[in-house]
């Protein structure tokens, strides 16, 4: 890390400080869920469906269980129904799928679990697991993707938008764009694989499991299992990245339980890469649609946008993000349309902005065409349509930094050196292209609690059951106590994920520092009145601690996100604590935003594309952390270039299956693919967002960046490509 960028200096929000567990986890001290060895520990080892739709006829479990060492076999026939039906988080309810764990001989997706293993050893039950013999019954072909036959798709009328008139201004007005955008499906593929460990004790049961929410994982596990929440426990202390795919109770979670309870001893599951690709849920692929229509100055007249999402049979699943691309610029005449595709396939979920990346992608590659029809820079066309005003409700931004993010990109960019011209820039064997768009990411909140620990020798401990998910969790709330109270960052320890914790938030939708860290702050004003102090400046808490002669003040605080009623805060504490804000406001909008800038260089006799320069610029309120922000962001920028180049998840036709499900065939950029990338933290303050001013950095960066490239493209080569990934072949 760059010193200059990051002197060494004080503790207090704003300020660089290193990560809390950076020692832990370079030295291999971290104990993530899989690293927490119990006693005679049994393994468990999922077999997966081969087939895409049908039934299991008949189980031949004979020559699994003659493998040495194993212990237990769980199929639907075997486990009858200990598990209990428990609704997807789309209808109000826990789990990422309302699949009910081997809860019927029906297989409605390729890679749904059939069969559990336990074994004495994880080979033992890895090499079972290979030889359960499944008979499926008669099957028809699955529809696989949004092409099948039987495939259906489905208007989801509370999404859509309207405003004005969109027919009559598009039909009357002078400058037109109509466009079709594909983004593909995507894994989120952690590092740390899906991992599962279960132990009952005196009729608790613990879970050790990766996961954005432990809370959500102790409800909905207890009405899986029909027991009382207070006799489970999650533990998560660390997270080796989840991205989305860690958010919510998975099927896994339930079997791994029931086989610890069936067996009387610890269970550990740890999925394999192939199926993790179907454990968790995933980005679903999209088709979009583009309408815009302008003046000959660039003013949006009217504007479009419709997304066709793939969904499972069982779920209606969609990010529908045009409840934001119709948002962002002023326009008066609008159109947004979301449509869910059901296919037999595992349900989607959430992936890293998940509606942001490719709504964003479609929405900024149809502005690119339209400023480069109007002979226009694009970086302009932008600057004509900026707006304070939402236009669809006519609510007001609370801070809006666009142009700014815009200006301070471009400049360090260099972007005035453009020459307009697609294919004018050539250097040699390379055409060289660049491109912009703009990022944007709603900010939200949700309700959340912490407990504040202040003892007479001027220690603090702070805890919460938000998560670290590599984020810098730990080192935010440390750094928010150290300033709320006054004390050196090196006298505050921190808890987190712990469902044993005062409740938080889910950890996503970029909500976590803007959910917790106000909890925080509330338990250290509940110090400062204890002590007498006020909101006076914190420096005054130790000496007001030490003249009490109390030898530990401890509080307790939960705080309520605007926008959420008052019976919200019973939610939280039945792991239902989701975050709102963006656009579900009845009084304003709440966006951080930015500006993505690429270079690209096609070769002109190979046609190899690269990105040999990315710069971003983002205004998100307060920056806790600059450095863990840093990471964030260069973080996303590092994926969006992944989106625009790498990433697609292979779907076969004949079976519903993907085909790339390791870490070499599903494509992602080495070092080597990433030259240079810059993020600048475009200072902005917004006090109305949430107490600690925070919008929020986790998604931010992937935004804007696949359109910016897929611009850049177009600039060194003329050829206009919506469809991602662009590859090789599409520049030929
Ligand atoms: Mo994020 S995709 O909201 O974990």
């Amino acid at each position: 890390m760059n010193k200059t960028l990051f002197p060494q200096h004080g503790a207090n929000m704003g300020q660089p400080v290193p990560r809390y567990e950076g020692r832990a986890k370079v030295t291999g001290e971290a104990r993530y869920p899989s690293d927490v060895r119990l006693p005679r520990t049994a393994y468990a080892y999922l077999h997966i469906s081969r087939i895409g739709r049908g039934t299991v006829q008949a189980f031949d479990l004979a020559a699994a269980s003659a493998v040495p060492g194993v212990i237990d076999i769980l199929t639907h026939e075997t486990i009858g129904d200990q598990i209990k039906q428990t609704p997807a988080i789309y209808q109000g309810g826990y789990a990422s799928d309302s699949f009910r764990p081997l809860g019927s001989a029906e297989i409605a997706y390729w890679g749904q679990p059939v069969a559990v293993v336990i074994a004495e050893t994880y080979e033992a039950a890895r090499e079972a697991a290979h030889r359960i013999g499944v008979t499926y019954g008669p099957h028809s072909p699955p529809a696989a993707d949004m092409d099948s036959p039987d495939a259906v798709a489905q208007a989801l009328v509370p999404m859509a938008i309207d405003v004005g008139d969109f027919d009559a201004a598009y039909a009357a007005a002078p400058i037109k764009i109509d466009a079709r955008y594909s983004t593909p499906a995507q894994h989120q593929n952690p590092m740390e694989l899906f991992a599962t460990q279960c132990m009952w004790e005196g009729g608790r049961l613990v879970v050790h499991e990766p996961s954005q929410y432990v809370n959500s994982v102790k409800f909905g596990l207890a009405e899986q299992l029909g027991i009382d929440p207070e006799r489970i426990r999650v533990i998560s202390t660390y997270v080796g990245g989840a991205f989305g795919a860690k958010g919510f109770l998975t099927q896994r979670t339930a079997l791994v339980a029931i086989a610890a309870r069936r067996i009387g001893r610890p269970v550990k599951l740890v999925a394999t890469r192939e199926q993790g690709f179907t454990v968790s849920g995933y980005r679903a692929e999209t088709r979009q649609h583009v309408q815009l229509a302008a003046e000959q100055d660039g003013r949006l007249i009217a504007l479009k946008h419709e997304g066709w999402e793939l969904t499972s049979r069982a779920d209606t699943v969609a990010m529908g993000a045009v409840s934001m691309t119709t948002r962002l610029y002023a326009c008066a005449n609008i159109v947004g349309r979301v449509n869910a595709v059901s296919a037999d396939r595992s349900t989607p979920g959430f992936m890293r902005a998940p509606g942001e990346m490719p709504y964003g992608f479609a929405l900024e590659t149809a502005l690119d065409e339209l400023s480069s029809k109007l002979d226009m820079d694009p970086v302009e066309l932008r600057r004509v349509n900026d707006t304070r005003t939402e236009p669809v409700g006519g609510l007001p931004y609370t801070s809006r930094s666009l142009m700014r993010c815009f200006d301070e990109a471009a400049a360090a960019f260099g972007w005035q050196d453009r020459t307009r011209q697609p294919g004018s820039m050539r250097d040699g064997d390379w055409l060289v292209g660049w491109g912009c768009a703009s990022a944007f990411y709603p900010t939200q909140a949700g309700n959340s609690a912490a407990r504040v620990r202040l003892t007479a020798d001027g220690r603090v401990h702070v805890s919460s059951a938000g998560h670290e998910l590599g984020q810098g969790m730990y080192t935010m709330m440390a750094q928010v106590a150290a300033e709320e109270l006054g004390v050196p960052i090196e006298r505050v320890t921190v808890s987190l994920g712990d469902s044993d914790l005062p409740p938080a938030v889910v950890s996503g939708g970029s909500a976590a520092t803007a959910s917790v860290a106000p909890a925080v702050m509330a338990a250290c004003d509940a110090i400062r009145r204890r002590l007498g102090v006020g909101n006076s400046p914190p420096a005054g808490v130790r000496a007001a601690m030490e003249a009490s002669g109390m030898g530990v003040i401890e509080e307790f605080a939960e705080t309520r996100a605007h926008g959420l009623p008052p019976e919200s805060v019973r939610d939280m504490y039945r792991g239902k604590a989701l975050p709102t804000g963006g656009v579900s406001l009845p009084d304003r909008v709440q966006f951080a935003l930015g500006a993505q800038f690429v270079e690209v260089r096609v070769h002109a006799l190979t046609h190899e594309i690269r990105v040999s320069r990315a710069v971003g610029a983002f205004a998100a309120g307060r920056i806790i952390n600059p450095r863990t922000a840093h990471g964030q962001l260069i973080g996303g920028m590092i994926w969006g270039i992944s989106s625009a180049l790498h990433e697609h998840t292979e779907v076969d036709g004949r079976n519903a299956s993907y085909i790339n499900v390791n870490l070499a065939d599903y494509l992602l950029p080495v070092n080597a693919d990433i030259v240079d990338i810059q993020a600048i933290m475009v200072p902005e303050e917004d006090k109305l967002v949430n107490r600690a001013g925070v919008k929020g950095v986790g998604e931010i960066g992937v935004v804007g960046v696949a359109a910016a490239v897929s611009n850049a493209v177009f600039h060194a080569t003329g050829r206009r490509l919506r469809d991602l990934p662009i590859r090789i072949e599409h520049v030929m």
